[in-house]
Order: structure tokens, then C-alpha cells, then sequence
């Protein structure tokens, strides 16, 4: 449908809904549930250079709208991605796919990002400097503006493709991380990654999650990731991708009247598998709604 097509840094896609890092596996899984090439595109499970097996358990806590992870970049490594992941995903997925990488040093991004970029089914580099599940990298990495810009850097270095880098939420001054980024030739900036909180067992009197913190994600965090998104989209010329706490289709507008030019899904996959197919179909009546005739139209709308 012509009137939902957004295009992100230079490739079009046929709506602005990309499930979440994480929270979609590496996209074959849900192809029983659903046609997955309706989505714009997804982000797939955050990959490292080496196998990753996660933090320990107990690694989740429900919380008011919305929940507390703690994974820890569990995943296959990025050999074993290119070789077995990616082949399957192709049975099913015929669009480009996002490429969600992490690291614990600068060197680790780029070597996983060259590998990882050289698949012929990946479109865009989705760059993860806000794990806040790890130590010595993730959010580490993305605190700071000049290691914002260093990873970005050696990112932008060994790869023409699209490089969209992902920030966390939990810092002061996002509008300066994401202008170093951009300032190192990051082609997006995609906000925001999970809120640090943690939850206590009134039994045991103890941190339910064995790390003791991880990132709350899900309906609460909408309304800190839209100011953030319209923060950075204030203030930077490359585009936005919005997520944190999308669950409907009137958020989707939301997020791109705030300045995103695609809008990522995350928590509400893991309650319903089906919610991004669900919130593409509502797209064109909520529109209808608010009188929105083309999406492409209303990015950047409120700014
Ligand atoms: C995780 O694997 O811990 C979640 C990924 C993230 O929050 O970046």
C-alpha cells in the first residue's frame, strides 16, 4: 500500500513497522505466525563476535506495563549467524533484513560489522552501544560521546551500507551522543534502548533478576522515548527510527509526528508474536482517522 511506504536511509520500505532487536528472534521463528514479509523490515538478535550464552537466570520480571530483561546478548556469534541463521531467514524473508551487532571494544564492532555486512540479505548495520545487560561494552560504549564516536567510526570505516546507531536512554544528554554519531557518519540514529530498573522479592527480600538490574522495556517507557526521539530529531539532519514502548498504531504516528522515520516494536512481540502484523493492519484506519494521507508525510510533524 503506496500511502504507508517510508524510505530509511535510502531503501525503501513498504511500512515504518520493524520488530525490535531481541524481541524477534532471528525472524524465521515467527513465520509460522505470519507472513513476516508484510513487516517494513526486523531487527534481528543482537550478534557478537563470539557465541554468547547470557546472563544467568532468573533473567526477566514482569512490572507494571511493561517488563525488566536482563538476556546479556545471548546469541549464536556471528559465524555461526552468517552460516545457519541467515540461510534459514532467507526460506522466508525475501526484503533486507537489519543487522543488530554488538561488542566489547571497538575492534569487536567492526570486525562484526564487516562480517556481518558483507551478507547479501542485510540492508542496514543497527549498531548496539546501549546493552544495558553487559559489562565492558553495550551501554558502556554509549554513554559517551567520544566512544559513541569511535565505534561509529570504525563502523563507518569498513562498510558503505546504511550504519544506524543505538542509543540508551540512560543518560543526560542524548542531543550530544547523537551528534557525535552523526558528526562520524552514522546514516541514523535509532531511540531508545531499555530504561536501567530492577524489581525486589518481597519473599526472599532480594533482586528478582540474578544481575540484579536490567532494562524495563514495554508500555511505560512510551512517553520517555517519544520526548527522546524528539530531542535527537530536533537536533540531528539524518533519520530517526523510534522505539520503547510502541504497542499500538497510534503510537506508530505518534512517533513519527515526534520525527522518526520508522518505528521499531519490541515489547509488545513478547505478549502478542502477532502485534506488529496486528498494528500494520490498523495503520491505514487510524490514519483515515486523522486525516494522514500519506506516513511519509506527518515524519517530523510535531517538531
Ligand atoms: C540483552 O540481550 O540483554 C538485551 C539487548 C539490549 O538491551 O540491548
Amino acid at each position: 500500500m503506496e500511502r504507508l511506504k517510508v524510505n530509511l536511509c535510502g531503501i525503501e520500505l513498504d511500512n515504518p513497522i520493524i520488530p525490535a532487536s531481541g524481541t524477534f528472534g532471528f525472524g524465521y521463528e515467527f513465520a509460522d505466525i505470519y507472513d513476516i514479509n508484510k513487516l517494513g523490515t526486523f531487527s534481528f538478535k543482537g550478534t557478537t563476535k563470539d557465541p554468547r550464552f547470557g546472563n544467568p537466570t532468573p533473567r526477566a520480571a514482569e512490572c507494571t506495563a511493561g517488563i525488566i530483561n536482563s538476556v546479556g546478548l545471548q546469541n549464536p556469534g556471528v559465524d555461526k549467524v552468517i552460516a545457519e541463521e541467515l540461510p534459514k531467514l532467507s526460506k522466508v524473508f525475501n526484503k533486507k533484513v537489519m543487522a543488530n551487532i554488538g561488542g566489547f571494544s571497538v575492534e569487536e564492532y567492526a570486525y562484526v560489522a564487516e562480517r556481518i555486512a558483507e551478507c547479501e540479505q542485510v540492508g542496514w548495520l543497527e549498531v548496539n552501544i546501549s546493552c544495558p545487560n553487559v559489562h565492558g561494552g553495550g551501554m558502556a560504549m554509549g554513554a559517551d560521546p567520544n566512544m559513541a564516536a569511535a565505534v561509529t567510526k570504525a563502523v563507518r570505516k569498513v562498510t558503505d551500507k546504511p550504519v544506524i546507531i543505538k542509543l540508551s536512554p540512560n543518560v543526560t544528554d542524548i542531543v550530544s551522543i547523537a551528534k557525535a554519531c552523526e558528526a562520524e557518519g552514522a546514516d541514523g540514529i535509532s531511540l531508545i534502548n531499555t530504561l536501567l530498573g530492577m524489581r525486589i522479592n518481597l519473599k526472599t527480600r532480594k533482586p528478582i533478576i540474578a544481575n540484579k538490574m536490567g532494562g524495563f522495556s514495554g508500555p511505560a517507557v512510551f512517553p520517555v522515548a517519544l520526548r527522546m526521539v524528539y530531542q535527537v530529531a530536533s537536533n540531528v539532519k539524518i533519520p530517526v527510527v523510534g522505539l520503547g514502548g510502541v504497542s499500538r498504531a497510534e503510537d506508530v504516528i505518534e512517533m513519527m509526528l515526534a520525527g522518526a522515520t520508522a518505528v521499531q516494536v519490541g515489547a509488545a512481540n513478547l505478549i502478542d508474536p502477532a502485534a506488529c502484523s496486528d498494528i500494520i493492519d490498523k495503520l491505514p484506519s487510524v490514519m483515515d482517522k486523522y486525516g494522514i494521507n500519506k506516513l511519509s508525510d506527518i515524519i517530523g510533524g510535531a517538531l
